[in-house]
């Protein structure tokens, strides 16, 4: 039985005992304490505390659905037998028409009559000082003939709320093979933002069963990847010779995660949803690499067409299979141009950053001599290593996590997190230095101010100082130098060489790019190397500026190669440009011969 037939049969056999169907609805929910739909109750949360009437909106009190759901828990997992960061969730839901006796009985039909499987077992809730141990359940399970049934605590058998607050309750949880396929929740209680426990007025029923787990018991595989829901439309990029499955799985799992995100509205960026969404794309794209083995261990070739080619089957495959997502998949073209974008940014990225791991490995790593011939010692990448890998090339730390296995390397995640912390201090003391600490006024010729709320001010100001000037060389081009700036609480003022007065649509446009990279939300990072170095990186100087052998570069984006801003700076700046606020040009006028100058304010 295929996975669509899987999907029919679920939906069928309870439309058969009087459940409406109710299509997914979105990955991203209306409750803003989460970020994903992580379970099919999600949708209907307002049901089950009564604010929504069931009937009026759905004709009945049960309904049932399968959910488009997405859980970064197991990121980690992802590459082993049965983890998934995207999965479709099959539930009945009952918001105070059946209660236990109906959803066990239903459960056991399906899967035991309707499927054929076998179930292993089964567990309920044991009972704490909150909520009562399940005897109910128990009995109803082994009246049905399920004789062994295991008992667990809160921890196993209790599930919700999702978000800050929600109905939870106590579960029974269906195995077979092993392996739980379905958990059946017994809302009872609402769980405050204090995590208080009240009863719910009407008792309500949530279940969910996996549909990728269940296509592996009825399809008898022993992994998911092997059922039809991965096979085919991925199978061109999993198995090949010489490619390890792990690699596969990794990328199957993040293209279709990545594909239905942003189908659903999200679009890659650096924060919640859209840095997942962009994390996924990055790491499949890393893995892509192998399984189109043209990556040999230093030259990075990738076929950018490949990835497309897996979203493009994907969209087919989910489009073609399910009315549920006909609707929703819609836009393929869109989908294709906001993968390829974001490849694009990444391919240089990763090119870089692999051959400065590899030199850094290769340097670290001994060829040693041996009677039998000769075998080499893997360098380790110590935490400095990969922090630099992380912070001046733009790699994320999964990706450099993943060359270290690849390699045969050791990552050391903990050194990883104290230099991250060890950065973050030295960014602060660097900020503190420059203010001189508390009740001291800043003023180092270009910014001047005296409180700590003028101080803010000033810093985001200063670096949206660093974007008008990279904005005014991108629209009018080399011509644009910089003479001075000088920056106050109010307004940041900026002096550069240009031969006429600016346009009007120019300067709109200008205006446009900074707000439009203060939207992007780049990071904005510090790297200090030697005045030379620095130099080779092509990072902007004021020209009357004085610098020593060590400089400090500020660089406004993700990586030193890729960003849309580098200066010869002392900082300080916001760490992310969305801290910005609105920018506006307020004036454009002549300065003195062959200078122009022009104050902008933050809204
Ligand atoms: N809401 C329950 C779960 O996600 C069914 O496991």
């Amino acid at each position: 039985m295929n996975s669509s037939d899987l999907r029919t049969k679920f939906l069928a056999f309870f439309k058969a005992r009087g459940h409406a169907i109710v299509p997914s609805s979105s990955l991203i929910p209306d409750d803003p304490s989460v970020l994903f739909t992580t379970a099919g109750m999600q949708q209907f949360k307002k049901y089950f505390t009564g604010e929504l009437d069931p009937i009026k909106d759905f004709g009945s009190k049960n309904v049932t659905s399968v959910q488009k759901c997405f859980r970064t828990s197991d990121i980690d997992e992802v590459g082993d037998e049965s983890h998934l960061t995207f999965f479709e969730m099959m539930g009945n839901f009952s918001f105070g028409g059946y209660f236990k006796k109906e959803a066990i009985i239903y459960a056991h039909e399906f899967i035991a009559k309707e499927l054929g499987l076998s179930i292993d077992y089964v567990s309920v809730f044991e009972g704490d000082a909150d909520v009562p141990a399940d005897m109910e359940s128990e009995e109803i399970w082994k009246s049905l003939g399920v004789k062994d049934v295991r008992k667990f605590g809160r921890k196993d058998n209790f599930w919700g709320p999702t978000g800050a607050e929600g109905p939870c309750g106590p579960t029974s949880e269906v195995y077979v093979r092993g392996v739980e396929v379905w958990n059946l929740v017994f809302n009872e209680y609402y769980q405050d933002k204090n995590k208080k426990l009240t009863p719910l007025k009407v008792k309500g029923i949530d279940t969910g069963m996996g549909l990728e787990r269940l296509a592996m018991m009825v399809q008898n595989t022993q992994t998911i990847f092997e059922t039809d829901l991965f096979k085919n439309p991925l199978s061109t990029f999993m198995h090949l010779p010489g490619v390890d499955d792990k690699s596969g799985r990794i990328f199957a799992d993040h293209i279709r995660g990545a594909t239905f995100l942003i189908a659903d509205g999200v679009l890659p960026s650096n924060k919640d949803a859209g840095y997942i969404l962009r994390r996924l794309i990055r790491r499949a794209i890393f893995h892509s690499r192998k399984l189109t083995g043209e990556d040999n261990g230093g030259g990075f070739k990738l076929s950018t067409s490949r990835t497309l080619e897996a979203v493009k089957n994907t969209i087919s495959f989910y489009g073609n299979s399910f009315e549920n997502y006909k609707n929703l998949l819609v836009n393929e073209k869109d989908i294709l141009k906001i993968f390829k974008e974001e490849q694009n940014k990444f391919i240089q990225t990763l090119d870089n950053g692999i051959r400065e791991f590899n030199r850094l490995h290769n340097s670290k790593s001994k060829v040693q001599g041996e009677s039998g011939g000769s075998y080499k010692i893997f360098g380790k990448i110590s935490a400095e290593d990969a922090f630099h890998l992380y912070q001046s090339y733009g790699l994320p730390r999964e990706i450099i996590r993943d060359l270290c296995v690849e390699r045969e390397a050791e990552f050391d995640d903990k050194g990883f997190d104290k230099e991250f912390e060890k950065h973050q201090e030295i960014s602060r003391a660097g900020v503190e230095k420059k203010f001189g600490g508390h009740g001291l006024t800043l003023d180092t010729g270009e910014l001047k101010a005296g409180s700590e709320e003028e101080q803010r001010k000033v810093i985001k100001f200063h670096t949206a100082t660093h974007l008008l000037h990279q904005a005014l060389l991108e629209v009018l081009g080399n011509e644009v130098e910089q003479r001075g700036s000088d920056i106050t609480p109010e307004r940041t003022r900026f002096d550069f060489t240009f031969p006429r007065k600016v346009t009007p649509e120019e300067l709109k446009r200008i205006e446009e790019i900074v707000n439009e990279k203060i939207k992007a939300d780049l990071p904005v990072k510090v790297i200090e190397m030697s005045k030379a170095e620095a130099e080779k990186t092509g990072a902007l100087k004021f020209f009357k500026g004085k610098y020593s052998d060590k400089v400090t570069v500020y660089f406004i984006g993700d990586s030193l190669e890729n960003a849309f801003n580098k200066e010869f700076c002392a900082g300080p700046h916001v760490s992310r440009t969305s801290e910005i606020g609105k920018f506006k040009i307020t004036k454009e006028e002549s300065s003195s011969a062959g200078i122009r100058r022009i104050r902008a304010i933050i809204e």
